[in-house]
């Protein structure tokens, strides 16, 4: 435990540790080779149930369809990837699957407009290269050929923002399942269970269109922002919870109240129509997505305990929606004010205070 006290953020695999313990001792289906859970206690893992006694916390809320079809991938020759709107749970769902498959999620690679093929690959050690020529010793494995080796899933998170030549470097990779080092004259070839869990986001398409050569290499996963009400504010309540006794926030959760609230304003901003479809709406310029509201309510945890009362007031919640919501001054500012004027304040009393409070930050 003392281990483990100072770590900002431990990783899936070792903060559900005994949860993943208890579904191996539990575990009566075959494993795939490679794979520490059968495919069925995986799906347990991440939707939740009972495993020896031990609740098992739902990680991903959503369709289980959805998640059958994820952990089926990975027992094919096609890698996984999973895109959809910032905040919906692709890093998150790609984290615990790998953690549940292999326990360790460490091996990842973060997309980005500047990483380069030796990134996905290996490179050098440049002094031990010019010292003594291509060797062992001066190899730098990547996370994906780190997989490879050992049967493991690496995980490639917002691919789409790498340039196209490095996107392709992935087909041979996907395709022959080996790496070639020709300085080494060596082939490494994947162990069974290797496999790779790409993340994209769909906002940020047409920037570097993955070509259909490496898409047919992967089997696509949208996920789909939740599909109600409920739905969301079950998952920003257990996220918050969990956020929250991570950090130690010394403030009380959220009331469910407040958590419908910001989930009624984010969605109804969101789709430019109010939940009952009776008036539109401007939406503002970035993203409301359930992670932001998730953000929301943890900074007004932390707010409220810091130099609040303990618990989250209408002026914290206000400081939040104005911050996530005006992300953009001049735009921004002006649609938030005209949802505050025609939305929430004809929504009566139960809005009252936290129209008054959101009214006053928007100046
Ligand atoms: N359907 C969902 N089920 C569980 N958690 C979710 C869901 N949607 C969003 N979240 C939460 O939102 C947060 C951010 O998700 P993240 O994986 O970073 O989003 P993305 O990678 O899609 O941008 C995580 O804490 C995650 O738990
Ligand atoms: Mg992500």
């Amino acid at each position: 435990m003392s281990e483990t006290n100072n770590v900002l953020r431990l990783p899936a695999e070792r903060l559900y540790a005994a949860e993943i313990e208890a579904l191996k001792a539990e575990d009566r289906d075959p494993r795939p080779a490679g794979w520490q859970l059968s495919p069925r206690a995986v799906l347990t893992y991440i939707t939740g149930g009972r495993a020896g006694g031990v609740d098992i916390t739902p990680k991903y809320i959503g369709h289980r369809r959805l998640v059958e079809i994820a952990i089926a991938t990975l027992l094919t020759d096609r890698a996984l990837l999973l895109i959809g709107e910032p905040g919906t749970a692709k890093s998150w769902l790609s984290e615990n699957l790998t953690a549940a498959i292999h326990g360790d999620s460490s091996k990842v690679i973060q997309g980005t407009a500047g990483t380069s093929e030796e990134q996905i690959r290996y490179s050098w050690n440049y002094a031990m290269l010019l010292a003594n020529g291509p060797s062992d010793a001066a190899l730098i494995k990547s996370p994906i050929y780190r997989a490879m080796e050992s049967g493991g899933i690496a995980r490639f998170e917002e691919i789409s923002r790498c340039a196209s030549e490095v996107q392709d470097a992935l087909i041979s990779i996907l395709s022959e399942k080996t790496i070639s080092i020709p300085e080494l004259a060596r082939e490494v070839p994947a162990e069974r269970g290797f496999s790779i869990i790409a993340t994209a986001n769909t906002r940020d398409r047409g920037v570097n269109d993955m070509s259909a050569a490496l898409k047919r290499r992967f089997n696509i996963l949208v996920l789909p922002s939740p599909a109600d009400l409920e739905t969301e504010v079950e998952i920003v309540r257990k996220r918050v919870g969990e956020i929250a006794a991570n950090y130690e926030l010394k403030a009380a959760l959220p009331e469910e109240e407040a958590v419908r609230k910001v989930v009624t304003i984010f969605r109804e901003l969101r789709s430019g129509v109010t939940l009952d479809s009776k008036e539109k709406v401007k939406g503002p310029s970035g993203v409301l997505s359930t992670a932001e509201a998730i953000s929301l309510l943890t900074n007004g945890m932390a707010l409220a305990a810091s130099f609040g009362s303990g618990s989250i007031e209408p002026e914290d919640l206000a400081a939040g929606l104005q911050g996530a919501i005006v992300k953009d001054e001049d735009k921004d500012s002006g649609v938030w004010k005209e949802y505050l004027e025609n939305v929430m304040k004809k929504r009566g009393s139960e809005w009252r205070s936290l129209y008054s409070a959101c009214r006053e930050m928007n100046g």
